[in-house]
């Protein structure tokens, strides 16, 4: 196939409403000290900020939402701090599992497993088998997850492929080694949420993210809600996406 031919997203297509929309939720902790609150209690009304959230994605018809809920390089805070998001985790998957069934969510999980509590693996794995057939919004848990590591995973799936000689050093494409990504089914963001000001990725889905829009809010984690998700999408929209051609002109 030559590059013309290569199946590109047509950017004409009408983009209502972006089809996977990712989330840097940040900002719990200073929303608390903001209120003189102790960094915990900025994390439980994240939590809440994540059920409105989820509630309104599914609503707004967004069919996947991937969520960044503890980095690889979360482990450097306080002991105290991983016990509160190790806790919160374990609650929400016990209290919200239920009814995300219910509405038929989809829960998938991506990052590094295997250096977890096994207790918290085998909740979200609980929450992936559970909720598997289900076909409402997909709601994809960035855990103990890196960008960067998640590469390196993918280079070694490809490695042992190579070194088994199923695979020919030549054939290694960035579409192959996407297919050994964690979550290689679904298709990259369209749009990425950072709130909270900071306006950096933190080593979230580097490759997933080439061309994806990037919006960046000022509003805490703790007070997004649907009003701030549409005015995102609503700035996503207002984005022209080229993909490396050029401007569609009107009526072209
Ligand atoms: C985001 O809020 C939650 C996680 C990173 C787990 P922070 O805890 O990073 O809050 P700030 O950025 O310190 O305000
Ligand atoms: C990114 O936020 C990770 C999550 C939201 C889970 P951080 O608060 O960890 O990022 P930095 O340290 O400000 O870059
Ligand atoms: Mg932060």
């Amino acid at each position: 196939m030559s590059h013309a031919e290569a199946p590109l997203p047509d950017p004409r297509e009408p983009f209502e409403i972006p089809r996977h929309v990712a989330i840097i939720m940040d900002g719990n902790g200073r929303w608390a000290a903001a209120r003189g609150l102790p960094r915990g209690e900025g994390h439980r009304r994240g939590v809440e900020a994540l059920r409105k959230t989820v509630r309104a994605a599914g609503e707004l018809g967004i069919s996947i939402l991937t969520i960044f809920s503890f980095s690889a390089e979360n482990w450097s805070r306080p002991a105290s701090e991983i016990r509160d998001l190790m806790g919160l985790l374990r609650r929400f998957i016990r209290n919200d599992l239920v009814e995300l069934h219910k509405s038929g969510v989809r829960v998938r999980v991506i990052g590094e497993r295997s250096d977890l509590d096994p207790e918290i693996r085998k909740l979200l794995e609980e929450a992936e088998e559970l909720t598997w057939y289900n076909n409402g919004l997909m709601l994809v848990v960035a855990f103990n997850y890196g960008a960067r590591q998640e590469i390196a995973r993918a280079a070694a799936r490809v490695a042992v492929e190579v070194a088994a000689k199923r695979i020919e050093p030549s054939a290694v494409t960035a579409e192959l080694l996407a297919q050994h990504l964690d979550a290689p089914d679904l298709p990259d963001p369209d749009l990425i949420i950072r709130t909270s000001g900071e306006q950096r990725l933190s080593n979230f889905l580097l490759w997933q993210a080439a061309y994806s829009e990037l919006v960046f809010v000022p509003t805490y984690w703790p007070d997004f809600d649907r009003a701030a998700l549409e005015s995102a999408i609503a700035e996503f929209r207002r984005r022209e996406r080229r993909f490396g051609g050029l401007a569609v002109q009107a009526g072209t």
